[in-house]
């Protein structure tokens, strides 16, 4: 394992723990890219690849009739000259054009991940990773591009990053800089996506792959809810055990795009990173641009390794901070218990029931602050309403700290309503454009935070209520796109930076906030699952995954999500029947199951629900608490698949194989039904387990081999099993 350079040839072998990423210059200084998947020892240079003209390929070379890249597998492909297809690299020069030729110039290889300064990214030690920087330059234009890779020994985890200085005297105008990609050969492939929509974020989609474009994006200014920045291609016959994937995320909150292009030799190509539609960064000379670092994992063992892998480097390698490893408190959030209708007395009654059963946290959601009794008025006026919440923060703080839980707050630092101080003070704050009236989203703007002035604004007001009582939990909301896309300070040529600016100065806030208040647990949130991304959770260990808490949507919401995401880092919550998103009535102890997915927590009154609840609750709390441990951070088996209709079923197995849980929904029953036999995956089976504390013991090969027999299940009815190795 490691990255083994064969100086002679110019080949760079990233060798990972089941997988290898090999590349190699050719003698007119390309960079060409021979193979990614299963580990292999060696391959010579173009084993596969080609770079054989065809009937109308450019040639570069005058004297080399057969040479030509445009059916090649590039590793980092430019525009202009010698491959038509899509570039990981445009620009526009000083005499107006746009062609790049980037040849090798050298390599550098270091132990450990550099950090990439003002975006957020991976981390690794010394002994943990290694980093491999090749610099190609294009010596007529005179510009140089970093393309940095950082492989971690303990994982088959490739990270990718981008970087592009300008030597030259002139400016440069930078159209597209993606952070990474893949060059195949063949289409053979399934594209897999996560998307969706407000409510019914990251569902499983797939496609095959045509010649042509096929690709995601979010132009919205945020990661969004309709698509995750995460794509895998896959062999056909993908099942959570089997078949090849080769899988990509971006660690950015913004505008994004992954395109995936199949050409008319067959090659498949995907780049992926910040959306080149209105993105034009002016490069002065002697400046560099960074573009956001690219999580990429190979598996050879389907869908559930790639998963894996993804999970245990965000918890090892991305999520940082005192709540990285440790128990994530189960909270009661007033939001779908009162919504903006409560008082001080209110809601210290609700946490004092909450407390009573053995909640942790409670947290004030939305409508604390200014005149805020609905949603038309005040964001951006963080001051607390004294005619609502009399004695302030401070005695609401208390009251909760009272009954031995913690308190935490919802935030929506990015935005601000039409209808609030700030909006009167500060117009001009706003994104909008000159002379034109800014589109309204659920009453509110959203304030330019590529603007210094307003993250300064943001860190203070945020900072002042924070240091003022006890708060120990934050929920970061964000409720609306970006329209109006146009900042004050920025010259006219300049004005396609904004959308990316404002990220980095979002991060530059979060940054501050994160470090300034390192006990304080931050979940990130969006309109529920809006920016659900590698880039938030640097910075917040958990995000709020969906507004809809419908158990049996967030079963595809939470399949979704841990494709990518461990679950750790997704927060569910068990709310009132009928649902309030959907009308749907499900039974508690399902609700309690399916929110057990990860972070566990409530939405519900608990001072009104029946006594039988109580019980019901009750027994949550405490299984919950016994097995937090495996609940968080067991390793997570999807055991049925996505479009399964009858049952969803998955695992968490301890990293010892000692324990698991193993979760079953049944969705709708069926008449004179059939037997259902589940599979446990991830056990030992040369150990022998018993089930349910029960007396009889029985083999992990069997449950995993043969599986288990489900007991009959009604519509929307779960079943947990303990499972325990004998001593
Ligand atoms: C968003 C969040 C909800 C809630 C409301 C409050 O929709 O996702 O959980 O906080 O805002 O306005």
């Amino acid at each position: 394992m490691g990255i083994l350079i064969d100086k002679e040839v110019q080949m760079f072998h990233l060798k990972g723990k089941e997988s290898s990423y090999i590349f190699h210059v050719d003698n007119h200084g390309h960079l060409l890219h021979d193979y990614y998947g299963k580990g292999i020892k060696k391959i010579p240079k173009n084993w596969l690849n080609s770079t054989v003209s065809r009937q109308w390929s450019p040639i570069p070379y005058e004297k080399e009739l057969d040479y030509a890249l445009d059916s090649a597998l590039l590793e980092c492909p430019v525009t202009g000259h010698d491959d038509f297809g899509i570039p990981m690299i445009e620009a526009q020069f000083n005499q107006g054009d746009r062609s790049i030729v980037l040849t090798y110039e050298d390599y550098e290889l270091v132990h450990g991940k550099p950090s990439l300064t003002g975006l957020p990214h991976s981390y690794g030690g010394i002994e943990e990773a290694q980093t491999l920087s090749i610099t190609m330059v294009d010596k007529l234009r005179k510009i140089r591009v970093e393309l940095n890779y950082c492989l971690f020994e303990d994982s088959d985890i490739l990270t990718r990053w981008t970087k592009i200085f300008n030597d030259s005297e002139n400016e440069i105008f930078l159209d597209s800089v993606q952070s990474g990609g893949l060059d195949l050969k063949g289409s053979n492939y399934e594209m897999l996506q996560l998307s969706g929509a407000w409510g019914r974020e990251r569902h499983v989609v797939t496609r095959e792959l045509v010649q042509g474009q096929q690709s995601i994006d979010s132009n919205r200014g945020a990661s969004s809810h309709e698509h995750n920045p995460f794509i895998a291609l896959t062999s056909k016959d993908i099942t959570e055990e089997h078949g090849e994937v080769f899988a990509f995320n971006l660690v950015y909150s913004g505008n994004f795009s992954g395109t995936v292009e199949v050409n008319e030799h067959d090659r498949t190509r995907l780049t992926m990173g910040i959306s080149p539609r209105d993105f034009r960064w002016k490069l002065r000379s002697g400046e560099e641009f960074c573009a956001p670092e690219l999580i990429m994992t190979y598996s050879s063992k389907g869908l559930g390794l790639m998963s894996r892998n993804y999970h245990d480097f965000y918890n090892n390698h991305l999520i940082r901070g005192v709540y990285k490893k440790a128990y994530r408190p189960i909270l009661i959030n007033n939001w779908e218990v009162t919504y903006f209708d409560f008082d001080h007395q209110s809601i210290v009654d609700i946490a004092s029931s909450a407390s009573d059963l053995g909640i942790g946290v409670f947290v004030l959601d939305d409508g604390w602050f200014g005149k805020r009794d609905d949603d038309t008025t005040s964001l951006g006026d963080w001051v607390v309403n004294e005619e609502k919440l009399q004695g302030g923060l401070k005695a609401l703080a208390g009251g909760v700290l009272d009954h031995g839980m913690k308190f935490g707050l919802w935030f929506e630092p990015e935005m601000i309503s039409r209808d609030s101080d700030l909006y009167r003070k500060h117009p001009e704050w706003v994104l909008r454009i000159p002379d034109r009236d800014p589109v309204e989203v659920r009453y509110q703007f959203t304030l330019d935070l590529s603007r210094e002035d307003v993250c300064d604004y943001i860190i203070k007001s945020l900072s002042d209520i924070l240091a003022s009582s006890s708060i120990e939990y934050v929920k970061w909301d964000m409720n609306r796109y970006m329209t109006d896309v146009y900042s004050r300070l920025l010259d006219k040529h300049s004005q396609m930076e904004t959308a990316h600016r404002y990220i980095l100065g979002l991060y530059r806030v979060m940054e501050t906030l994160v470090t300034n208040f390192p006990n304080i647990l931050f979940e990130g949130c969006a309109g529920g699952g809006g920016r659900f991304d590698p880039g938030i959770l640097y910075y917040m260990p958990q995000i709020w995954t969906s507004d809809n808490t419908d158990a049996i949507e967030r079963l595809k919401i939470q399949f979704g999500t841990s494709i990518v995401y461990p679950p750790s880092a997704i927060s569910c919550h068990v709310s009132d029947v009928p649902n309030h998103q959907v009308g749907r009535v499900t039974p508690l102890k399902t609700r309690g199951d399916v929110a057990m997915f990860g972070n566990f927590g409530y939405e519900l009154d608990m001072a009104k629900i029946p006594k039988e609840d109580i019980f019901e609750v009750k027994r949550q709390i405490s299984f919950y608490n016994k097995h937090w441990k495996l609940l968080q951070y067991g390793t997570l088996y999807r055991l049925t698949s996505w479009d399964n209709r009858k049952i969803v079923a998955w695992s968490k197995v301890s990293k010892d194989k000692k324990e698991a849980i193993v979760t079953v929904v049944k969705l709708l029953a069926m008449p004179n039904s059939h037997d259902i036999i589940l599979k446990i995956k991830g056990l030992d089976p040369d150990s022998i387990y018993m089930l349910d504390g029960g007396l009889e013991a029985i083999g992990g090969d069997v449950l995993s081999e043969v599986g288990l027999l489900l007991p009959h299940l009604d519509d929307f009815e779960s079943h947990q099993y303990y499972i325990k190795c004998e001593d």
